[in-house]
C-alpha cells in the first residue's frame, strides 16, 4: 500500500481546512471507508469492572487484576497484553488510594507516551498520519487553555512520575493540545462515554454539519461508515459535534475547541435553524427581546451540570420558565428533556425517563441527518425501557427502529446488532 493513501481514501490538503480525507472511489451508504486501530486508548474510570481494560470487550465475569484490584480484563492474554501501560497505573492507584485522580486525557497521554517509546515504526494507526504531525493549534490557544494544559501536565508528572520518562516540557504542551484537537471519546450503543483514544487516521477528517460518513467503534477499533453516497474526489466529513443545535451554537462549539467556523451546507443556509428554534405561537406575538432573553437564559442553562438530584430539579424549573416562550420541540427545550431523562434512568424512574423520551423521539427524528447515532441510541433507550416495563409491542417496534439506523452505522456483523436482534426475538 502506497502511503498517503488507503483502500479508496486518499489524503489532500483542503482548500481553507488543513489536510483531509477524500474518497478515491464510489461508496454507498453503510459501507466502511476506514477501519483504524487505537493508537492508544483508555477505559473511564467509570466503566472498568463492565469493560475489559484491553480490548474494551463489555461481558459478564471480567477478572480482577489481582495487585490493584481496579482494572478487569477478559482473560489472561488480554492482562498481559494490557500489562505495559496499566503498570504505569497499577501500584500508583494502589499508593495514592483515594488521592489517585488523574484526568481521562492525562490518562490518555501517558499512555501515548509509553507507546511511542516502544512503538519504532509507523503504526497501524498512522497510515495516513503520523501521531506526531496532529494539528495543535498552539498560536491559538487563550491563557485558560494554556493553564488548563499546564495543569495536565503537572497532573501527568504527578501521578505518572514512576514509570515514565518525559519528553522535554514543550513537547508535553504540544501533545496535550494535539490530544484536546484530534481526541475521540469512544461511546456505545446507548451513547454511554465509554473511554478516550487516538486515531491518527481518523483525525485526518475534517468537519461537517451535514457528514457523509459516521465513526463508531468495534471494541478499540474505529471504524468510519458513510451515511451519505460519495463519489470519488468528495471530501469524507464526519461531525465533531451534537448536530441538534442551531447554527450560531454549533459554531461557537467549534470555534472553541477546533478554532474554525463552519462552511458547510447548513450553516450557510440555516435551514433548520427556524425549526430548531420555534417558539409558542401567542396571541399578540412575542417581543424580539423576550426572545433574545429566553434565549440567553437556555444557553446559560445548559452549560451548567450539577449533580443529578439537583439537575433534574434544575431541569423541571427550566422547562417550565422556557415553556411560556419556546413550543416543546426547540432545541433547548429538548436538550433539558434529554437530561432530565439521563437523570431519570440514572435514579432508576423508568417512567419518568419514558415520558421525556416520548417527548424528545419525533423531533429528534426530524432535526438530526436520517442516520444518527443519537436518534438510533434514543429509539433504542426507549424501546428497553418498554421492554422493562413490559410493554412487549411498543418496545419491539422501537427497537427495530434502532435496529434499522444501527444496521448501517455499526454495521450488519456488529456485536451490538447480534445482542439487539436476541433482544428483539427474546419478548416476542
Ligand atoms: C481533527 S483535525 C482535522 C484535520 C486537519 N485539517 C489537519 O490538517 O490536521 C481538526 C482541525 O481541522 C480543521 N478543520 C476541520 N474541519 C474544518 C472545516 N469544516 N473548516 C475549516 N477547518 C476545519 C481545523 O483546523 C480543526 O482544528
Ligand atoms: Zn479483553
Ligand atoms: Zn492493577
Ligand atoms: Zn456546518
Amino acid at each position: 500500500m502506497k502511503t498517503g493513501s488507503t483502500g479508496g481514501i486518499a489524503r489532500f490538503d483542503s482548500p481553507g481546512k488543513g489536510r483531509g480525507l477524500r474518497a478515491t472511489e464510489p461508496y454507498k451508504v453503510g459501507d466502511l471507508l476506514l477501519a483504524c486501530p487505537a493508537y492508544a486508548c483508555v477505559l473511564s474510570v467509570g466503566e472498568r469492572g463492565y469493560i475489559c481494560e484491553h480490548c474494551f470487550a463489555r461481558k459478564e465475569g471480567l477478572s480482577k487484576c489481582g495487585k490493584c484490584k481496579k482494572a478487569f480484563y477478559c482473560n489472561v492474554e488480554c492482562q498481559r497484553k494490557d500489562w505495559p501501560l496499566h503498570k504505569l497505573e497499577c501500584s500508583a492507584m494502589c499508593a495514592f488510594g483515594e488521592d489517585w485522580c488523574p484526568s481521562e486525557t492525562v490518562r490518555l497521554v501517558a499512555r501515548i507516551i509509553a507507546t511511542q517509546v516502544t512503538q519504532k515504526e509507523r503504526s497501524a494507526s498512522e497510515k495516513l498520519l503520523l501521531l506526531k504531525d496532529l494539528e495543535a493549534h498552539l498560536d491559538k490557544l487563550d491563557n485558560e487553555k494554556r493553564e488548563m494544559n499546564e495543569l495536565d501536565v503537572a497532573g501527568l508528572h504527578h501521578f505518572y512520575s514512576k514509570h515514565l520518562d518525559f519528553p522535554e516540557h514543550q513537547a508535553l504542551l504540544t501533545l496535550f493540545a494535539q490530544v484536546n484537537c484530534n481526541g475521540f471519546t469512544v461511546e456505545d450503543e446507548e451513547l454511554s462515554h465509554l473511554g478516550s483514544a487516538v486515531f491518527p487516521d481518523v483525525a485526518l477528517m475534517n468537519h461537517s454539519c451535514c457528514p457523509n460518513v459516521i465513526v463508531v467503534y468495534r471494541g478499540t477499533l474505529a471504524e468510519v461508515r458513510a451515511v451519505q453516497a460519495i463519489s470519488p474526489g468528495e471530501e469524507i466529513f464526519t461531525s465533531y459535534i451534537d448536530l441538534l443545535y442551531p447554527t450560531e451554537d454549533r459554531n461557537e462549539r467549534l470555534r472553541d475547541s477546533y478554532y474554525f467556523n463552519c462552511d458547510c451546507r447548513e450553516c450557510t443556509t440555516k435551514s433548520k435553524d427556524k425549526v430548531k428554534l420555534k417558539l409558542r405561537k401567542m396571541g399578540d406575538g412575542l417581543r424580539s427581546e423576550e426572545v433574545r432573553k429566553m434565549t440567553r437564559y437556555a444557553r446559560n442553562a445548559i452549560e451548567d451540570f450539577p449533580p443529578p438530584a439537583e439537575l433534574l430539579e434544575m431541569c423541571e424549573l427550566s422547562l417550565d420558565k422556557m415553556g411560556a416562550v419556546f413550543e416543546e420541540s426547540n432545541v433547548y427545550m429538548l436538550h433539558m428533556m434529554y437530561q432530565a431523562m439521563g437523570v431519570c434512568l440514572y435514579m432508576e424512574d423508568y417512567d419518568g425517563a419514558l415520558s421525556y423520551g416520548e417527548k424528545v423521539i419525533k423531533p429528534f427524528s426530524q432535526l438530526y441527518p436520517p442516520y444518527s447515532l443519537n436518534v438510533a441510541s434514543m429509539h433504542l433507550k426507549l424501546g428497553r425501557l418498554y421492554m422493562a416495563l413490559d410493554r412487549t409491542l411498543a418496545g419491539t417496534t422501537a427497537l427495530k427502529k434502532a435496529l434499522e439506523i444501527m444496521k448501517v452505522v455499526y454495521g450488519k456483523d456488529h456485536s451490538y446488532i447480534k445482542e439487539l436482534k436476541e433482544e428483539i426475538s427474546r419478548k416476542k
